[in-house]
């Protein structure tokens, strides 16, 4: 039998766009997922989904400095690359791009992609910056890769809608597909932020999934909007939420708040266990939230 080639890493764009073109050449379709790394089984369903979508799968991973604040945690986020690599080998990754930060901010760069709208609210108020600077570094990566096809995981929601903004604004040809996302069996979403928790957090983290599936089948049974989010609030603070940055029912594609199930609905929330914050979103207005 012959040895499975190792997945290649490179580093430049330079490097990058030379495979990419050798594909193209070669008829493939190609189909990127973009990653900070301390992959998860969440982002490989995003890769595996890249494989189906695709001929040729393409991963990145950048920890991105421009979508920290200056108190978050830009220098505690695991790094570990070797494992990744080889995560993303297993489930048949074809490329991995790994620039260093001088290559995606070379001295001199000046440019910054904000989307209006989608970004302005929720995790866009509660943390100043943060959708530009992943507008900036997504708006990159699209460009650099030249792929067909980009899969986000919806578990970001907001996010995957301020990329489907800017690729339509900007005209980048790349489709925008979300992945629903992948749970642990007590329904936490997966997120490399869980390695921050404790086991007692980890325990009482399942209370945010719960509290949302609660809240969304009481506004689905009638239950007045306000008051269904309100005792989701005081359910995760009961539960040892240290604060809850918000509960929401937002219109799916718009994020604009809504007060009736008369739309494709998002129930949306971030919370703090710890020093740890969580955020998830499930989809309201369908028989199953997932
Ligand atoms: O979702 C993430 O991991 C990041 O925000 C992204 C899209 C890779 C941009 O840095």
């Amino acid at each position: 039998m012959e040895a499975a080639m190792p997945m290649p890493i490179v580093r430049t764009v330079r490097d990058l766009r030379a495979v990419v073109a050798g594909w193209r050449r070669a008829g493939d379709r190609v189909a990127l997922v973009t990653t900070m790394g301390a992959l998860h089984a969440g982002h490989l369903a995003l890769v595996e989904e890249a494989r189906r979508r695709g001929d040729r799968a393409i991963a990145t991973i950048f920890v991105n400095p421009l979508q920290f604040g200056a108190h978050e945690d830009l220098d505690r986020y695991p790094r570990q690359e070797a494992a990744d690599a080889a995560a993303l080998a297993g489930v048949g990754c074809d490329l991995l791009f790994a620039p260093p930060a001088d290559e995606m901010y070379p001295a001199g760069f000046a440019t910054q992609v904000s989307v209006a709208g989608v970004t302005e609210d929720l995790d866009g108020a509660a943390r100043p910056g943060h959708f530009d600077g992943v507008a900036t570094v997504v708006a990159k990566l699209l460009n650099q890769a030249q792929a067909d096809v980009a899969i986000f995981g919806e578990k970001d929601y907001q996010q995957l809608l301020t990329i489907r903004r800017l690729a339509r604004d900007l005209d980048i040809p790349t489709e925008i597909v979300g992945h629903p996302t992948v749970r642990e069996a007590d329904g936490l979403a997966l997120s490399s932020r869980n390695a921050y928790l404790s086991a007692d957090e980890r325990a009482r983290a399942v209370e945010l999934p719960r509290a949302m599936r609660a809240a969304a089948d009481a506004i689905r049974g009638g239950q007045e909007v306000d008051s269904a989010l309100l005792a989701a609030t005081q359910r995760l603070l009961g539960a040892g939420f240290s604060a809850v940055d918000y509960v929401e029912l937002r219109d799916a594609d718009t994020l604009a708040p809504i007060r009736r199930l008369d739309r494709p609905a998002r129930l949306l929330a971030a919370a703090r266990i710890g020093s740890t914050r969580l955020i998830d979103n499930i989809a309201v207005n369908q028989t199953l939230c997932r």
